[in-house]
């Protein structure tokens, strides 16, 4: 999320007048945190909270601090494709405030009221962790920083080996991403995309479609997002997860910088 950026978009909606301005939700894309001290300053100033969708940047630092512990509330996801994973769905929330922690205990269970469980205080929905994926998070939880220090050594090994035709992301100082995904950016990425899956390398474009131009949407007549939309159509997901071999590593490094070689020759 660009702050300037967000700071036009409230302009906006106050100008329009027709909408009332609670929130903004920020989303670590990939793993990496957003920029927060600009975002939170901004949302504060406007009288919003900020949300912090970490879904992928759990195991992420902020200016030190771990994701979770720097927006006003913060969701995660232990989806199995998520840095800490259990083997179904899963999730947690987090926030500092016991008012809203009650809020969302309720909410958990049907909207549970905390002293008759026989009354719904409010409309909730059926959120519990189950049993059996918390035991399998307990057990994940052990070897979660060392599978983040091996997701890292792939991406910087990644950021290294892998030809200048591909963009990267970028982090922001003094942060540190979880590499949920590790997502190059590339101007024939559909070509790529059938290149890489001729050559049985997996990768997928992470988000073919943004979440302004999804249908569900279209009713509130959303803004046009050209950054977000102009990337929607050249970001690729390569191979990424604690247990990537060196080789096989290497394999998609060595396949994704002929396709850039053949490329340079072409265009020469
Ligand atoms: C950025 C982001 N937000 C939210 C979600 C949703 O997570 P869940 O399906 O566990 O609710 C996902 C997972 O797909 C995600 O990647």
């Amino acid at each position: 999320m660009d702050p300037e950026d967000l700071k036009k978009a409230i302009e906006m909606v106050k100008k329009e007048g027709k909408l009332n301005l609670k929130a903004v939700i920020a989303v670590d894309i990939f793993g990496a945190p957003c920029e927060f001290d600009e975002i939170i300053k901004i949302a504060h100033e406007n009288g919003m909270k900020v949300l912090e969708d970490a879904a992928q940047s759990y195991g992420s630092t902020y200016h030190g601090k771990r994701a979770g512990a720097v927006a006003d509330m913060v969701a995660t996801s232990f989806y199995p494709t998520k840095p800490l994973a259990c083997y179904g769905d899963g999730g947690a929330v987090f926030t500092n405030s016991e008012e809203e922690y009650n809020l969302l205990v309720s909410c958990r269970v049907h909207g549970m009221s905390a002293t008759d469980h026989y009354d719904n205080l409010r409309l909730g929905v059926t959120g519990r962790l189950d049993s059996l994926q918390g035991a399998v998070l307990l057990e994940k939880l052990k070897i979660f920083d060392e599978e983040l220090v091996k997701r890292t050594i792939i991406a910087k090994t990644y950021d290294e080996k892998l030809s200048s035709y591909y963009g990267r992301q970028r982090i922001l100082d003094n942060t540190t991403s979880a590499y949920a995904l590790y997502t190059i950016n590339c101007e024939d990425r559909d070509e790529l995309m059938t290149y890489l899956k001729e050559h049985n390398i997996p990768c997928g474009a992470y988000y073919p479609r943004p979440v302004n131009t999804q249908t569900a949407y279209t009713k509130w007549n959303t803004r046009r997002l050209p950054v977000c939309e102009k990337l929607s159509k050249t970001v690729l997901s390569i191979p990424m997860h604690p247990y990537l071999e060196a080789e096989a590593q290497e394999y998609v490094i060595n396949t994704m910088n002929e396709f850039a070689s053949q490329k340079a020759k072409k265009a020469a």
